[in-house]
């Protein structure tokens, strides 16, 4: 409170523009820095799995996507974060992430009723973001970077925006960015047929108050959205113009590895890198004499194994049930999961979900919550299913 007042002071007084300048630098650096996360959208490209849960909370190594990102801005010494929730799944989102006490945090949840796009979180976030500098992440995306060094960076230089850009292979795909020597950014297309570069924009963006202008001023794009590349594209466009020479939008470019969630093949790799880098071994629950650990491993209370291998990278959530199992290499199995007589590796199975007599090995599969998958005979005579809309099921 009373840097701002300090700042005001300085405001009235100052109307030469070297003064300016330092109050300029002095509001950046005094002012602390906000964040928002979005976590509405529709997740189309994860149903079913979207149809009765929300995206940000499908877990990756048996812990919310989402809250990689709140534990990750939290890190970066920023606490006052504004979640954006859609009706759909922001009751649950709420539920389970809490008022951001468990994160060191302090969590305001803001509803979007429509997911008319990234610039329009942004601007319905106007009243929490106030004239703060934020920083700007997509719910389902989790980086291996810190945060920090990007803070960093966004402050030192008084940037008014700042994205993350990394390397990819297929820029068609993405939004992707033209970048001068000195990390200056020219021009932002949203998935270019003829890519200016292999550049793709990272769901972690940096912003100063600039942006509300920008959000404010441009239409939705023809997918009906307003998109945050063409309000970084605005602020762009007001420098190059002469309009306001005070805009800077730099870029940086991201070394560690970068997962968007948002489709399954996608899950299954942000599991894969999770389980390998951050997974400990840690055994509690009771094992029998028949069981065997290999590996690093992590068995949560109350979980019984009975005659089951385990190879890891392997977590294995609370009140689980394991029999005459095989579990390979980068499975994640949620709390109170059932699996008798399975083979599984490279798999996501969810809270509560049976997998019961499946004689063949189960790989790449992501099973939802309370699924049921279930072999009566020993050769089935028949395959009988209730499976939901946008389900997937392949015999490989
Ligand atoms: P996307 O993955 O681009 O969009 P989506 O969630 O609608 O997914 P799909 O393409 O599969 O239908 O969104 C990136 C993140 O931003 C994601 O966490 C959802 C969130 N989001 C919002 O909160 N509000 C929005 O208006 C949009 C478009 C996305």
């Amino acid at each position: 409170m009373i840097l701002l007042s300090l700042k005001f002071t300085v405001r009235h007084e100052s109307n030469h523009a070297h003064k300016h300048k330092l109050q300029q630098k002095f509001i950046i650096v005094s002012i602390n820095m906000k964040a928002l996360i979005l976590s509405g959208g529709k997740g189309t490209r994860l149903r079913p799995i979207t149809y009765t849960g929300a995206k940000q909370l499908v877990p990756v190594a048996n812990k919310p996507i989402l809250w990689y990102g709140i534990e990750g801005i939290v890190e970066a010494g920023i606490t006052d974060i504004g979640i954006i929730i859609s009706p759909e799944t922001g009751k649950e989102v709420q539920e389970l992430t809490g008022n951001g006490e468990k994160f060191g945090g302090n969590i305001t949840y803001i509803l979007q009723n429509q997911p008319a796009g990234l610039a329009h979180a942004v601007k319905i976030a106007q009243p929490f973001l106030g004239d703060s500098p934020f920083i700007m992440y997509l719910g389902d995306n989790i980086i291996e970077s810190q945060l920090g060094q990007f803070v960093d960076t966004f402050k030192q230089k008084q940037l008014d925006a700042l994205i993350l850009l990394r390397k990819v292979s297929n820029p068609s795909a993405f939004g992707v960015a033209k970048v001068d020597n000195n990390g200056r950014v020219l021009e932002l297309v949203e998935k270019p047929k003829i890519p200016p570069s292999n550049l793709a924009l990272v769901g972690v963006y940096l912003f100063s108050k600039k942006i509300h202008n920008a959000v404010n001023k441009i239409k939705p794009s023809a997918r009906g959205e307003l998109e945050i590349t063409d309000a970084i594209q605005y602020l762009i466009d007001q420098q190059i113009s002469g309009v306001d020479n005070e805009i800077f939008v730099e870029a940086s470019t991201l070394e560690g590895w970068w997962l968007d969630t948002g489709k399954k093949d996608d899950l299954l790799s942000a599991n894969q890198i999770i389980l390998d880098t951050r997974i400990t071994n840690s055994i509690n629950g009771e094992i029998d004499s028949q069981s065997q650990i290999i590996g690093r491993v992590k068995i949560g209370k109350n979980t019984k194994l009975i005659n089951t291998s385990v190879r890891g990278p392997v977590i294995i959530g609370d009140n689980c049930y394991l029999e005459n199992c095989f579990i390979g290499p980068y499975s994640s199995i949620a709390d109170n999961v059932t699996l008798i007589d399975v083979d599984i590796e490279h798999s996501v199975i969810l809270q509560g979900a049976k997998i019961i007599e499946i004689n063949q090995r189960i790989v790449d599969s992501l099973l939802g919550r309370r699924a049921k998958l279930i072999n009566a005979l020993q050769r089935p005579k028949a395959l009988r299913f209730m499976i939901g809309d946008d389900s997937q099921i392949e015999l490989t």
